[in-house]
This record gives structure tokens, C-alpha cells and sequence, in this order.
């Protein structure tokens, strides 16, 4: 496979094959094997349209540690205020040696369309509400990592179903790993045909939260929404908000995931959020392994598909 533009695209095999790479990075990181050399002389280009703190700076050091050159570019003061178009500055960008783009951008199917016009390698770091691929693997990582599988697990995905491509790449990777999504929020967050997915869909988090074994709390993403928020941000924090009366309703063990930024007080309360149950960091830590695994991957890919030795 060439590039990593989501997981509706991967099978099985290619999720459990990142999964297991994954985890031989955190091996080797913890016998303190960090610096490693396979893209060395390779060059790793971060083109991030969106803001982001965690994916950019995670595919950054991943990069570093794989000992490839990179090079970040953000659309603020760049030449596409000079009318240069989304295209073209890829184009310009892959043309200094570029093999592998990162890219994120507010509009679904971006990283498709620099699939189709860079040689490049192309890993999607997020586009508009269409998929999160790399969000989705770190997520099911720290699931694997606590239950020891994702078979048979209940994972509840809570809150801005609409608006989230998290959300979607988690329920690609989880069903296809074995998995029973519930999506759970109020009804003017999640789409009618979320449903075809294969998901079960609840509007009602006090129903559903004693059968889960995973609640990944989503943000509310207020700057995807169009006109006035509904419910109100109290109500939401009341009906779905994850806090210490819900977490006493929960499994013993249960996991509070979620791909942050949290707003905290709104879908998890502080004592939640840095609580026994939280893998919130864990989550974070891990994706630095994950996007070390896909770039590896992909490397691999490439000196094959080129005749040189990996
Ligand atoms: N979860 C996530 O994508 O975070 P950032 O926007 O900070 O990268």
C-alpha cells in the first residue's frame, strides 16, 4: 500500500500489521533503543492547514527518531495568501525531495487529492469530518494494550458523532478488528446514516455505559458548527458529560479514552480526565509509536516498490 488515507481503506492484516509494529517501537524505546536509522536520508514534510498540537508534533519526532530530515509548513504565512494553490504547494514542497507528505486539512478528501498528484507517500493527519487514520490506531493500540485484544470488547463512542472523523476511523478499525460500536450523543449530533456503519446508536449514555468496556469521549468541535449549539454546552455536560457519579454507574475497569483536546468540564470532568480510569496520555505517548509504525511501513513499501534494499 502506498499511502495511509484511512481506515475504511485497510484490512485486518494491514491494521494488525501497524498494530504489532507499533508495538516493537515501544519495545525498543523501552530497553532505550530510541534513535533508529531506517529513513535516514529521507526527508518527512508536515503540511498542516489545521491547527493541531498532538498529531503534528507526534509525526515530527516520530520522523526523528526514524533519523529523517523534515520540514513543517503551515498555510499561515505561506505563499497561499499569494493565491498559490492547495495543489501547487504541495507540489512546490515535494519538489525540494520530499518522499513522505503528512498532511491535515479542514476539507474531506484532501490527502486523496495529493494521492493523485504527488509521487509522494501520503499519510492523512486528519481531514475535515472524513477520517483520522492515525487517531483511530493509537486509540485501538491503547485498547489492545489494556484488554490484550479488541475482539469482543464494547467500545462507546461518545458525543459529536457528527462532526468527528475520529469517530469514523475508530468505527472502521474497531468493527474490522472485532468490535461492538455503540455511538452515543444527542440526536442533533449524529447522522442518520451513521447507522449503515453497523454501529448500535444510543441517545442515552446512562443506558449504555454498564456494557461498555471503552468510552472515547469526543470533543465538541464548536468550530465545525454551523449557527447556535444544541444542546447548550450545560446540557451536554449534564446528559453526556463523563464524570465520577457516571464513572461509579461503569465497569470496574472500564477505559476513559479520548483524542483530546479535551474541554474539560464539558465532556469529562477534571477528576476524570486526570483519574484512575484515564489513558488520556497513554493515548498521546502512543501515538508517537503509531506514526512511527505507518512511516516504517510505508519506507518499506517504497524501497521495495524502488529496487533498493530496505
Ligand atoms: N487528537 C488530535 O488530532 O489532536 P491535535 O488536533 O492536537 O493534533
Amino acid at each position: 500500500r502506498k499511502h495511509i488515507l484511512g481506515l475504511q481503506d485497510l484490512s485486518k492484516d494491514e491494521l494488525n500489521i501497524i498494530l504489532n509494529q507499533a508495538s516493537e517501537f515501544k519495545r525498543l524505546a523501552a530497553i532505550g533503543e530510541t534513535k533508529l536509522t531506517p529513513l535516514s536520508g529521507t526527508v518527512v514534510a508536515n503540511l498542516f492547514f489545521e491547527p493541531s498540537t498532538r498529531t503534528r508534533v507526534s509525526f515530527g519526532l516520530a520522523a526523528k527518531r526514524l533519523s529523517a530530515d523534515t520540514v513543517d509548513f503551515s498555510s499561515s504565512g505561506s505563499s497561499l495568501s499569494k493565491g498559490e494553490s492547495f495543489v501547487d504547494t504541495a507540489k512546490t514542497i515535494e519538489a525540494m525531495g520530499v518522499s513522505y507528505v503528512v498532511v491535515r486539512h479542514k476539507t474531506p478528501g484532501a490527502p486523496q487529492l495529493l494521492a493523485q498528484h504527488l509521487d509522494a507517500n501520503i499519510l492523512n493527519a486528519g481531514d475535515g469530518t472524513h477520517e483520522h487514520p492515525t487517531q483511530a490506531l493509537l486509540d485501538i493500540f491503547t485498547i489492545r494494550e489494556h484488554f490484550g485484544k479488541i475482539e469482543g470488547l464494547t467500545v462507546t463512542l461518545v458525543g459529536d458523532i457528527l462532526h468527528s472523523r475520529v469517530a469514523r476511523s475508530n468505527i472502521w478499525g474497531l468493527k474490522k478488528l472485532g468490535a461492538h460500536v455503540i455511538v452515543c450523543g444527542p440526536t442533533t449530533l449524529i447522522p442518520s446514516e451513521i447507522s449503515n456503519l453497523g454501529v448500535e446508536v444510543s441517545n442515552n449514555l446512562d443506558d449504555v455505559i454498564s456494557r461498555t468496556d471503552c468510552l472515547n469521549l469526543l470533543r465538541i468541535q464548536f468550530e465545525r458548527q454551523r449557527g447556535h449549539f444544541f444542546p447548550s454546552i450545560r446540557e451536554y455536560a449534564h446528559l453526556f458529560g463523563m464524570n465520577k457519579q457516571r464513572i461509579n454507574k461503569a465497569k470496574e475497569d472500564v477505559l476513559i479514552l479520548a483524542p483530546g483536546p479535551i474541554n474539560r468540564g464539558v465532556e469529562i470532568t477534571p477528576d476524570v480526565a486526570d483519574g484512575p480510569h484515564s489513558v488520556i496520555l497513554g493515548q498521546v505517548s502512543n501515538g508517537l509509536i503509531i506514526r512511527m509504525a505507518c512511516l516504517y511501513l510505508l519506507h518499506l513499501q517504497r524501497t521495495a516498490s524502488l529496487g533498493i534494499p530496505g
